[in-house]
């Protein structure tokens, strides 16, 4: 099958199969009037005036900007019930301490798979209308094996029903479930979860809330150790409620990201960026919990590549549009368009693994290609809260177009 998405007015990229840190992040591609020739959802060719000979489909891509699709590297979309009460609590002053895990934990056990996968299904399908043709989505509201099985089994159907690609992460190290010892249920998580998660492939990574009130250093550091023992890859929420030295443990496992770090130290900063650890910032959280933002200017001067995602869940942050993400990374953590734009594409694949796969549009990588209307990608902070999406391709295949 070999597609050509024609007449490009304008190109926006970055490049590269792993993620771009510092200055760097600076530097996107940029071309006027390109095609982009596609065989079996692959990118095989970006060039001006490429020949319609034997070609089988042409999307039509007048007028519109072509960006990388979104990667979305951050969320909590799987959950059945709101918690407005609580957020509006917040919004009179009140702090927020995680409690309202425990109220989403009990509509989750409510809830059927079936009612699971259709709730995700949804938020899933409205981020594609916003451009993320890749999402990762966290378990961690059922708190025991039947129900955080249940929740990645509700993942595995959503997967099979919706284009866009779904990297499920186990985070069953969420918070404590009521009735029963701190001890006993870490011990569930290591000797129970972590290896039924792994036999049935429920998911690629294993994350842990580790965080004042939450998991500590050294619980987080043993559940960890062993989700990579048991060949999971690892995340950590690290820093988002107090500086707790998330950071720093994650840069001591190596870990593929460290999300959150509203309040990381310059030490966590500095041994992230030796160990190669993707800090994963999540603006939207900061917005709605009406806290500091994360130091993401600090991080890109240390040579860190940023990345940027949602972290759409039903307690801090009910943000799932990337587009807006990239406008509260302007506004509000004085990041440049461009950067906002790379942290949010090829870093959020890197933040994934994916990076050699998805994340930019260049030859030999997966054709997931949205086509936005804008004047130019400048707009994109500008216009907040506009959507500037037209049309969504994933793998090649026109799979949303705005009416
Ligand atoms: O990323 N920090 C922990 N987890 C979520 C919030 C979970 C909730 O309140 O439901 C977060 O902010
Ligand atoms: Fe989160």
């Amino acid at each position: 099958m070999r597609t050509l998405i024609a007449g490009i007015r304008q190109l926006v990229t970055p490049r590269g199969r792993g993620p771009v840190g510092g200055e760097k992040m600076n530097s996107l591609f940029v071309q006027d009037g390109v095609d982009i020739l596609v065989e079996d959802g692959r990118i095989v060719r970006i060039a001006v005036g490429i020949p319609t000979r034997g070609i089988d489909n042409t999307i039509d891509a007048a007028g519109m900007i072509a960006m990388p699709g979104f990667v979305d590297p951050h969320t909590h979309a799987v959950f059945a019930g709101t918690r407005e009460d609580e957020f509006l609590a917040r919004v009179r002053g009140v702090r927020y301490d995680g409690g309202g895990i425990l109220e989403t934990m009990r509509a989750v056990r409510a809830a059927s798979e079936e009612t699971l996968a259709a709730n995700a299904r949804a938020h899933v399908r409205r981020m594609l209308a916003w451009g993320t043709t890749t999402v990762e989505i966290k378990s961690g509201y059922g708190l025991d094996v039947e129900n955080e099985v249940k929740l990645l089994l509700a993942l595995r159907r959503v997967r099979r029903n919706v284009p866009t690609r779904i990297v499920a992460t186990f985070l069953g190290a969420h918070a404590f479930p009521p009735a029963m010892r701190r001890d006993d249920y870490i011990s569930m998580i290591i000797t129970e979860m972590i290896p039924t998660v792994r036999r049935r492939r429920l998911a690629q990574f294993c994350d842990v809330f580790c965080d004042e009130g939450f998991y500590t250093i050294a619980e987080t550091r043993a559940i960890l150790r062993a989700a990579r023992g048991a060949g999971l890859r690892i995340k950590i929420h690290a820093d988002e409620l107090a500086p707790s030295g998330g950071a720093e443990l994650a840069a001591e496992l190596s870990a593929t990201s460290a999300d959150h770090l509203l309040c990381t130290s310059e030490r966590g900063m500095r041994l992230m960026q030796a160990a190669g650890v993707v800090p994963v910032l999540l603006p939207g959280t900061a917005f709605t919990l009406h806290t500091e933002y994360a130091p993401a200017r600090r991080m890109i001067a240390l040579g860190l590549p940023v990345a940027i995602g949602t972290d759409f869940n039903p307690g801090t942050c009910l943000i799932y549009a990337m587009p807006i993400v990239i406008g509260l990374a302007v506004m509000r953590m004085g990041m440049t368009v461009e950067e906002a734009i790379t942290a949010a594409t090829l870093n959020a694949a890197a933040a994934l693994e994916l990076a050699d796969e998805i994340g930019s549009i260049e030859e030999g990588k997966a054709a997931d290609i949205i086509l936005l209307d804008v004047d130019n990608y400048r707009q994109i902070p500008y216009f907040f809260g506009h959507n500037p999406v037209r049309a969504v391709i994933c793998g090649g295949k026109t799979v949303y177009r705005a009416r």
